[in-house]
């Protein structure tokens, strides 16, 4: 037996453990070698080549986003410092039916589509093609990527407005069989949206179909989190059991005025389902959505700001009342005016955000669009919003039940393998952060700032953020699903 200690590429030292498990909090030193965590513990006079003092620190699995719009992002902002500077190490693209892959070079986008393309990188006309660019010119965060149904009926479909027929189902099924064997690790649907509105249950279950053998996921912006909202959750919940496959609840939420308070009902209905079927939820920490510019009235119910506008890039960050009394029009023909273009929309409530927030199965997904720069404070301030504001000030839920909502909870649900807990073997994706100071600075106002006290992000083993700075490490992977969650 040698008596030699083994040595360490990074060690961690003298830090507080939250291991991602829920599990309490146990003071450790972690060694890592390579891309992989390779012992917790005491680690007394063992020898590293670059050593962390996390003295006084929570050392915890870096932070996976569940809910993204970042599938151009990872490729044209390979930094990724809105997500890097909050301890995100993982997110997950491809949501509310929207992802970079597969298009056509030629085709015309439609709203949402188009906010989220830039063609001046190239488009995808595979999953694969998509997924190859990204293990090519690594991003700083490990990608997991679901192919969006809104996408597929883009290229599959001549006219939007109308269920696709057999031929076009028959198209998007194909490509949905692409996107698997790529590696994508489900479908994502935005019945929310114009391009897929007129969409049926049945198309999306028969477009789903080569999810089952994988037991990929199936992930929504549901069809109405509005008037119908109990509706919406009853339809995903029947085309998660018609296809046997995990679903998730994207941004669950309750808007209008109307129907606050109605997550009384939505989340025991989801409790209950939940005994019979897979089903996750993610939530963002906020009373404002952000999305497209839209005209609909419900939208348009509380106060408007406009977060990014092609014809009027200068009003971005000022509220749709102020333009349209500027311009002597309606609220809804200024809105129209500012299209194409994005708006924050307050249309929620506190109590109805804490009660998703607190709910036990609850993941913590930005849907942060990096785009322009007076995005929702969200893109930057998700992930310390919730450690700082919610669990530490507020006491919504323990820092290690933060920690989970972040982490081991969201890696199980998207079977994301060998992440999202801190154990050996393990990649090595970590964040190191001050419990005490930790909060988020983005506000409506100012969006585009980092938070505090997050001290040091380390992604595959690559020191990538410390002390407020990025170190210039693009060691992100692309993550393939290995296996569903087990019932
Ligand atoms: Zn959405
Ligand atoms: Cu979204």
């Amino acid at each position: 037996m040698s008596d030699k200690l083994p040595h360490y590429e990074l060690l961690i030292r003298g830090g507080t453990v939250i291991d991602g498990t829920k599990a309490p909090r146990f003071d450790a030193d972690i060694g890592i070698v390579g891309d992989r965590i390779v012992a917790i513990g005491k680690l007394a006079g063992h020898t590293a080549e670059q050593t962390i003092d996390a003295t006084g620190r929570i050392v915890a699995p870096g932070f996976i986003d569940s809910h993204t719009h970042d599938d151009q992002a990872v490729l044209s902002q390979a930094r990724m410092p809105f997500k890097v500077s909050q301890g995100v190490t993982t997110v997950v693209a491809g949501n509310c039916g929207i992802s970079a892959a597969p298009l056509r070079a030629d085709m015309d986008l439609p709203m949402p589509l188009s906010l989220l393309d830039s063609p001046a990188e190239g488009r995808f006309t595979s999953f694969a093609a998509y997924l190859d660019a990204l293990r090519a010119t690594p991003s700083s965060v490990n990608v997991a990527a679901m192919v969006g149904h809104s996408t597929l009926r883009a290229v599959a479909m001549g006219d939007l407005d109308r269920p696709a027929n057999e031929a076009e189902i028959k198209a998007m099924q194909a490509m949905v069989e692409e996107a698997m064997q790529a590696g994508a690790i489900g479908l994502s649907t935005g019945t929310f949206y114009p391009p897929a509105v007129k969409a049926t249950t049945e198309e999306i279950i028969e477009v789903g179909r080569p999810l089952t053998s994988r037991k990929a996921l199936y992930v929504t912006h549901m069809r109405d989190e509005s008037d119908r909202v109990m509706e919406s959750l009853e339809e995903t919940f029947h085309i998660g059991r018609a296809l046997g496959i995990p679903v998730v609840v994207s941004h669950h939420k309750v808007q209008n005025t109307r129907n606050f308070g109605k997550t009384k009902v939505t989340l025991p209905f989801i409790q209950e389902a939940m005994k019979h079927q897979c089903i996750g939820l993610d939530c963002y920490p906020y009373t404002a959505g952000s999305t497209m510019i839209r005209t609909d009235r419900g939208m348009m119910e509380g106060r408007v700001l406009i977060a990014s506008s092609v014809p009027h890039p200068e009003c971005a960050g000022r509220d749709l009342k102020d333009i349209a009394a500027e311009w002597g029009v309606s609220g809804e023909e200024a809105a129209k005016r500012l299209q194409p273009g994005s708006a924050i929309y307050f249309m929620m409530d506190e109590d109805d955000v804490q009660r998703i927030l607190a709910f036990d199965e609850t993941m913590i997904g930005s849907d942060g669009i990096p785009l322009g720069d007076k995005p929702h404070p969200r893109l930057w301030g998700t992930f310390p919003r919730v450690l700082g504001h919610y669990s530490r000030d507020i006491g919504l839920f323990p820092l290690e039940t933060a920690v989970w909502k972040m982490t081991g909870l969201t890696a199980r649900n998207f079977g994301l393998h060998e992440r999202g807990t801190l154990k050996p073997g393990n990649h090595a994706d970590v964040v190191i952060f001050d419990a005490a100071t930790v909060r988020d600075t983005a506000n409506y106002e100012s969006p585009m700032q980092p938070a505090e006290g997050i001290d040091a992000v380390i992604v595959n083993g690559a020191l990538t953020w410390r002390n407020g700075a990025h170190c210039g490490a693009r060691n992100g992977q692309v993550i393939t699903r290995r296996e569903a969650r087990v019932n």
